[in-house]
Parts: C-alpha cells; sequence; structure tokens
C-alpha cells in the first residue's frame, strides 16, 4: 500500500483531492497534515474518511515545523503540497504568516522530500497563477514572466521558485502545478464565489471591487481534482521538473459572476454595490491550456455555468457549513485612497 502526504488537506482544493483519493485510490493510504488555521476545518472532510483508521490518518500540526513534517515525508511515496495562507485581501492586511507558512512551509517539505529522495518518488508542488501578475499577453503560457502583485502572490512565487532552484539543485523528483481560479464546495467564504453566492442566499449586497471588470479564468475544484491526478499518473520521466498551468481558458469578469449568481439564485440586480478597488489586484487572467493538453492529457472541464450551478446547490444545501463562518466573509483594508473599507 503506498502512501500519499497531503498537506493543507482539510482546506479548499485540499478536502475536495482528499475526497478524490480516497474515492479513485482505494489501494492507497492517505496522510493529512494540516494546522486547522481559520482556513482548514477536520468537517471538510467526511466523517466516513476519518473513521477509517486504515487508510486514513489526520495530524494536526504545522507545516512549517521541519522535524514533524520530515517524519511524514519518510513514511511517504507521494507528496502533495497544498498547505499556504491563501487569501490576497489578508495579506494586505497581515502579510508575515503569508511568507512564514507559503515559503518556509515549503522550504520544509521540499528539504525533507530531498532527504528522502530514495522513497519519495514524486512531489507536486501547488504553486497559483497568482505568481505571473497582471497578463502582459493572453493566452499566458508557462513562460510568462513572473511578476507577483499582492504580498500573497509573492510569497507563492518565493515557495513555486524554491521548489524549482531544489530540483536544479538536488535533482528533485517535483512537478509545480500554477491552478488558477477554483471555486466550488467547501471554498472560504472570503474568496469572491462563495461570498457572493452567500451574500444572494442571504439577500445581503454582492459587494464589487473597483468597476468588477477584473477578469480571471476559472475552473471548477472537481476538475481541478482531475487535473492534480493528471500530474500524479504521468510517467515521471515526462514531466520532472516541469512547471503546467491548470486552468479553462473560461474567462469571466468578476461583474459577470455577479450576475450571473444573482440570476441563477432569483435575486434582483439591486443587490450589486461597489466598494473600491482592492491593491495589488491583477486584472486579467487566461491560461494558456496547451502545455497539460499536450503533456497531461488534459481535457476540457465542466462549463462555467454548470459548475456555478453545482455550486449553488452545494451552498444551499449545507447552510450550517457556511453561517458558522459568515462573519469572516469581509476584511478591513486600507485601499489606495487611504480609506479603510470591508473588503
Ligand atoms: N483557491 C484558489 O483559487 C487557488 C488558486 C491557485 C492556487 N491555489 C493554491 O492551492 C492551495 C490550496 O488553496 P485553498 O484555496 O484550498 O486554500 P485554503 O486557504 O482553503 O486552505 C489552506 C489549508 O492550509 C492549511 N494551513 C495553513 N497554514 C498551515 C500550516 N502552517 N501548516 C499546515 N497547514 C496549514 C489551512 O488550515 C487550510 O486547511 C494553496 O497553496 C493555494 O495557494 C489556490
Amino acid at each position: 500500500m503506498k502512501t500519499i502526504l497531503v498537506t493543507g488537506g482539510a482546506g479548499f482544493i485540499g478536502s475536495n483531492f482528499v475526497q478524490f483519493l480516497y474515492k479513485n485510490y482505494k489501494d492507497h493510504k492517505i496522510i493529512v497534515l494540516d494546522a486547522l488555521t481559520y482556513a482548514g476545518r477536520p468537517e471538510n472532510i467526511p466523517q466516513e474518511i476519518h473513521n477509517d483508521g486504515k487508510r486514513f490518518e489526520f495530524l494536526r500540526g504545522d507545516v512549517c515545523n521541519g522535524g514533524l513534517v520530515d517524519s511524514l515525508v519518510g513514511r511517504s511515496d507521494i507528496v502533495v503540497h497544498f498547505a499556504a495562507e491563501s487569501h490576497v485581501a489578508r495579506s494586505i492586511f497581515d502579510n508575515k504568516i503569508f511568507y512564514e507558512t507559503d515559503v518556509l512551509g515549503t522550504q520544509a517539505v521540499a528539504t525533507a522530500v530531498v532527504k528522502h529522495y530514495q522513497t519519495v518518488e514524486r512531489f507536486i508542488h501547488i504553486s497559483t497563477s497568482e505568481v505571473y501578475g497582471t497578463s502582459e499577453y493572453e493566452p499566458m503560457d508557462e513562460k510568462h514572466p513572473l511578476n507577483p502583485c499582492s504580498p500573497y502572490a509573492s510569497a507563492k512565487c518565493g515557495a513555486d521558485r524554491l521548489v524549482y532552484s531544489f530540483i536544479h539543485t538536488y535533482d528533485m523528483p517535483a512537478v509545480i502545478l500554477r491552478p488558477f481560479n477554483q471555486y466550488g464546495p467547501y471554498q472560504h467564504l472570503e474568496k469572491v464565489i462563495s461570498r457572493f453566492i452567500t451574500s444572494a442566499l442571504s439577500n445581503e449586497p454582492l459587494t464589487i471591487h473597483g468597476d468588477g471588470q477584473a477578469k480571471r479564468d476559472w475552473l471548477y475544484v472537481e476538475d481541478t481534482c482531475q487535473r492534480i491526478d493528471l500530474a500524479l499518473r504521468a510517467p515521471m520521466e515526462r514531466i520532472r521538473g516541469d512547471v503546467f498551468n491548470i486552468g479553462s481558458g473560461e474567462v469571466l469578469s468578476v461583474i459577470d459572476i455577479a450576475h450571473m449568481v444573482l440570476e441563477l439564485t432569483g435575486r434582483p440586480k439591486s443587490l450589486i454595490a461597489f466598494i473600491g478597488d482592492r491593491p495589488g489586484q491583477v486584472q486579467n487572467h487566461r491560461s494558456s491550456t496547451d502545455k497539460a493538453e499536450k503533456v497531461l492529457g488534459m481535457r476540457p472541464g465542466r462549463p462555467f455555468r454548470e459548475g456555478l450551478q453545482q455550486t449553488i446547490a452545494w451552498f444551499k444545501d449545507n447552510e450550517e457549513w457556511w453561517q458558522k463562518i459568515e462573519w469572516m466573509k469581509h476584511i478591513k483594508i486600507m485601499t489606495k485612497s487611504g480609506e479603510y473599507e470591508l473588503h
């Protein structure tokens, strides 16, 4: 039985990925390491999985703790590293923890992978498209310059380049994935789509940064998990040391999404409210999907509208899950004009 270590497995993408692994890798054991920050919740992983002591182990702990990480990597064949501070607005409010977790946490994981090179066959580092900053050309391929625009993006960029340097220095068996914007079940309400959906369901204003024209490339989280899985299954010699965008190529502006959420929840357009622009905002992102299609065999995911309908249905069915964290939907930050605003 092989063992897969998932860091950050109690967060949004990590918990969806743990459910995916549990369903599709029946002959594997899954170990989750998660510090259970405000963003991680053990109940994001179904009780059935927690109860399966043979195939599942949950450890509450800090990914920056080198000794702890080393002991877990030493028991693992595959490592998938999600653990991070992940919210741009929070990184504007207080950036130190972002560099600690995102950079030093990755340093701890990568160092352990190098040390256990004889047993760890594959390390998948989950980076982000935010490392690119606003697009200089579209669609953005993996050779796009790295111009991170927020503290979150620069911390993730540091981690991304750290992994790259370890690949070159220590011949680490790693691959770097750069997901674009994800949405779906279990996403924290601080992120725009879950915030819009829950605001609409509560008949509260959908607040939009700036003019709402910032455009992003959107992917439903189950489709993200399938793409990470492609990197798990691809022959290592084909992907070792490489970087892949994980995107859809389907781009929508924030205002378009707000309108679609209101239409699908049957709420009036008058719920839309504009606030100041977010500092560190990235204007346009469209992923090139060419490389992942050619090398990993990536196929198109579901259309955005379908994924959004599924996400709305999940939030309608799981009110208890999101009502507990509704108070964390907004964060107070200083905007470019020097005013404090809830973002
Ligand atoms: N959500 C997106 O749209 C998106 C897009 C691109 C990349 N990513 C990347 O994917 C990964 C997962 O993102 P997400 O949206 O699921 O994030 P999330 O904030 O929902 O989850 C992060 C998880 O990491 C855990 N964590 C935080 N600090 C930790 C520490 N010191 N030790 C151990 N665990 C810790 C949290 O408890 C939480 O469970 C991150 O690396 C993020 O940068 C996310």
